[in-house]
């Protein structure tokens, strides 16, 4: 049962914790449910917002029907037991102890879901583990940039490296995992350095490594700007010759249909009344963009309508180009229509060891990038559709024709 059955119990979000430093950027507590509930983060954010101010339970609820304001109330739980939520100012230095640490208690353990759900993607680990174990001797020193729990530099240390250096910007995780390296008699081989690695002076990775081990993949691929930490990496830290994993990234793209016609048709609808009043207008000027989402792909719901295409390789050996536009080409497989295109990676660790997220591999954490046309493009069986991807930063694709 909820803790606040009293809906005139007051409410407001802790200054004190609801902002946390991430990378030296002050960042709105974004990360708190794991990524199956995006939808409702997005929405729950939504509530949020208004609870910069006192509200009542009550007033929070009012505008929501009744199943969703269940849902709430069980997230202000979870809320206020993080001390995310507070119902006395009293309440805003007061943030419960973790068992493991007052530190990490202060940082509400925020993400460990995320970390979770990397560390239970067997196929992710499996290919990380049997690159780590070939490349690594005992003259190893390596760099593992974006080192999260640690796994990946307690693969590198076990394996026999002399030195491994963990950097990670979040303090929260860092902590935890230098906390999970002590307990596992590897905090002699691994050093952590906290900050985003772009910040972190060169001189204090001496010796330089000479093996990087990066897993900063993201759903949209290349959102997690691996291309320009990864690039900053081997020019201020790597020793000249220093191996990489990954040592090339493959981007691949299809074309598919979801129907789009009749979904967009049902967003802009959902405009009709908006607080009562008719913003189908507003619907209608979003629906007329081109949109870019993360998903999960299915070969089984969704019609694919082209072959996959390699759109863009990236050789992290000698890459120097931080942006780039490719033209690709597409050919349909049958007569039809394509609404949306599909994105996915193919990261070669090693010479034998490839890791992806297509949608025919094994199945992984990672969804897929996602970019519906405004308007679908009919197409005839074996008819070329032109395209460009492009990366300034963000990865997208576009229709030449
Ligand atoms: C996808 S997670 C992988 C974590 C861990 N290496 C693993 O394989 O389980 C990426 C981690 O890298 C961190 N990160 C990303 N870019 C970074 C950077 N430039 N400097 C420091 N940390 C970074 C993120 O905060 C996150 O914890």
């Amino acid at each position: 049962m909820s803790q606040f059955q009293d809906l005139n119990t007051r409410i407001k979000l802790n200054p004190e914790t609801y902002f946390k430093y991430d990378g030296g950027e002050k960042i709105l507590l974004k990360n708190i449910y794991s990524e199956e509930g995006l939808s409702i983060k997005y929405d729950i954010m939504l509530i949020l917002y208004e609870l910069i101010h006192w509200k009542t339970v009550n007033e929070l609820l009012e505008p929501w029907p009744p199943d969703d304001q269940q849902k709430i109330l069980a997230h202000l739980d979870m809320l206020y037991d993080s001390r995310i939520v507070i119902t006395s100012e009293a309440e805003s230095a007061t943030v419960p102890e973790s068992g493991l640490s007052e530190n990490l208690g202060k940082s509400i353990h925020i993400n460990v879901e995320n970390h979770h759900a990397m560390l239970r993607d067997y196929v992710r680990m499996a290919a990380y583990r049997r690159a780590i174990e070939r490349a690594v001797t005992p003259q190893t020193i390596a760099l593992d940039l974006g080192c999260g729990s640690g796994i990946l530099s307690f693969f590198t240390a076990k394996a026999g490296a002399q030195k491994v250096y963990a950097i990670e910007r979040r303090s929260d995780i860092i902590y935890l995992a230098s906390e999970l390296a002590k307990a596992n008699g590897l905090d002699a081989q691994i050093e952590f350095l906290e900050g985003a690695s772009s910040h972190i002076k060169e001189e204090r990775l001496s010796p330089k490594p000479n093996l990087l081990v990066a897993e900063i993949l993201g759903n949209g691929i290349l959102e997690e700007n691996v291309l320009e930490f990864t690039l900053d990496a081997r020019r201020r830290f790597l020793a000249p010759g220093a191996k990489m994993i990954p040592a090339q990234l493959d981007i691949y793209f299809f074309a598919f249909d979801t129907g789009l016609i009749q979904s967009r048709k049902e967003e802009v609808d959902e405009f009709k009344d908006l607080y009562g009043f008719d913003f189908r207008l507003l619907g209608q000027v979003l629906c007329s963009k081109a949109t870019t989402r993360m998903d999960r792909y299915s070969p089984m719901v969704h019609k694919t309508m082209s072959q996959p295409v390699l759109v863009k390789s990236l050789d992290f050996m000698t890459l120097n180009e931080t942006a780039f536009a490719n033209r690709f080409e597409l050919v349909a497989l049958e007569d039809g229509q394509i609404t949306s295109f599909c994105g996915y990676f193919k990261a070669h660790l090693d010479e034998e060891t490839m890791l992806t997220n297509s949608p025919w591999a094994p199945p992984t954490h990672w969804t897929h990038l996602i970019y519906t046309l405004p308007a679908p493009r009919p197409v005839k069986k074996g008819e070329t559709v032109s395209m460009e991807v492009l990366y300034d930063g963000a990865l997208r694709v576009q229709l030449m024709d």
